[in-house]
């Protein structure tokens, strides 16, 4: 089974190396981010998105960005990566995996004792340590959430919640990787996903590098597939869970749920606990983010709507706790209350 990897460090370690992923699925392109503006617009534009993959590479492209420094006392290199680490960290608001990783590695530097090269040495490990412990809670998602996947069996995904969204075999897909290994018939229907066609570049790209069956679907046909009795199971990410269980995800995953609860069929969230985050109470809370209009209004720079029309373009919307059959998270299956954060819960260590 091939399975990419989005992000990692360059062979020199001077640089992020990541997957262009605004380049697939026509041409794989790896591009090596080396400022802090590198870093900065790579997540902004989508280059490296998902929400773990954007905490990975914020969290590495700290430690290049803070390398080519020269500051050389401790409080002046302390200083610098509060500041680069608040930079990065609010580049997208709705991913909590993106300020998690930013307010690790602040951490890191404030705690690590010595001169500017060892904390760097120590952010470099930080960074490292995020990466392989993604990729490690991606494996234990995948061990987890197989068990809900039949021996024959139709999932419906939204986005890109694969390898190219994280440090391993991805959240959502994660289950779908597990069930091909075990010998098990999945297919794999994944929305298209409005404006940005996350789903067919991407998710559609990666599963059939891995050599598992997906068709793609334009985002309104979903509810007349599930109607006609062609889904089994809904499995999608997040990028931020309140400690109720509300879920922020890419847009258009709220009105899967819905249309999931209509026809019966299970609708589960997969993500690692750097997705959790106790300190926002439930969805109201949650920022999602608005992208430029031109996203929808432009494609290849072609107008795809009078000019004078206005656009809503948020990226992502909340699907609330009671729509959701359970949350698949690398310490096990967590079904309804949640309540993140309580004691008994066994995610809590998001936020
Ligand atoms: O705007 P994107 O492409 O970064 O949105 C990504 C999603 O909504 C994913 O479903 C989510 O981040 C989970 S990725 C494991």
């Amino acid at each position: 089974m091939t399975v990419v990897e989005a992000v990692r460090w360059s062979g020199e370690g001077d640089a992020v190396e990541i997957i262009d992923q605004r380049q697939l699925p026509n041409e794989l392109v790896r591009r090596e981010l080396r400022t802090v503006d590198d870093v900065c617009d790579a997540i902004l534009t989508l280059s490296v998105r998902g929400a773990p993959a954007i905490g990975i590479a914020g969290a590495m492209g700290l430690v290049v960005a803070l390398s080519r420094l020269t500051e050389d006392t401790r409080e002046q290199f302390i200083a610098a990566a509060e500041a680069l680490c608040d930079r990065i960290g609010g580049v997208r608001p709705t991913a909590v995996n993106l300020p998690w990783a930013m307010e690790r590695m602040c951490g890191i530097a404030r705690t690590t004792p010595g001169r500017p090269r060892e904390i760097l040495d120590a952010l470099r490990a930080g960074a490292t340590a995020i990466l392989e412990e993604d990729r490690a809670m991606c494996r234990r998602i995948g061990e987890h959430g197989v068990e809900l996947i039949p021996e024959m069996a139709s999932v419906l995904t939204h986005c890109n919640a694969g390898a190219l969204a994280t440090g391993g075999i991805g959240t959502a897909l994660a289950p779908i990787y597990l069930a091909k290994e075990q010998g098990k018939r999945v297919h794999v229907f994944a929305n298209e996903t409005r404006p940005l066609l996350q789903g067919s570049r991407l998710t559609a790209w990666e599963l059939t590098q891995a050599g598992i069956d997906v068709t793609v679907l334009a985002d309104g046909m979903a509810a007349s597939l599930m109607r006609g009795g062609a889904i089994d199971l809904v499995i999608v990410g997040a990028d931020r869970i309140a400690a109720n269980g509300d879920v922020a995800n890419k847009i258009g995953t709220y009105a899967l749920a819905l249309a999931a609860r209509y026809h019966d069929i299970p609708f589960y969230v997969a993500a690692p606990k750097s997705t959790v985050d106790v300190k926002t109470a439930s969805g109201c809370d949650i920022t999602i983010e608005h992208r430029d209009g031109d996203e929808l209004r432009e494609w290849n720079g072609r107008l795809l709507m009078p000019a004078k029309a206005s656009v809503y373009n948020p990226a992502f919307d909340v699907t609330p706790a009671e729509l959701i059959t359970a949350i698949i998270t690398d310490d096990g299956v967590v079904r309804p209350p949640y309540a993140f954060g309580a004691s008994g819960n066994s995610a809590d260590a998001g936020g």
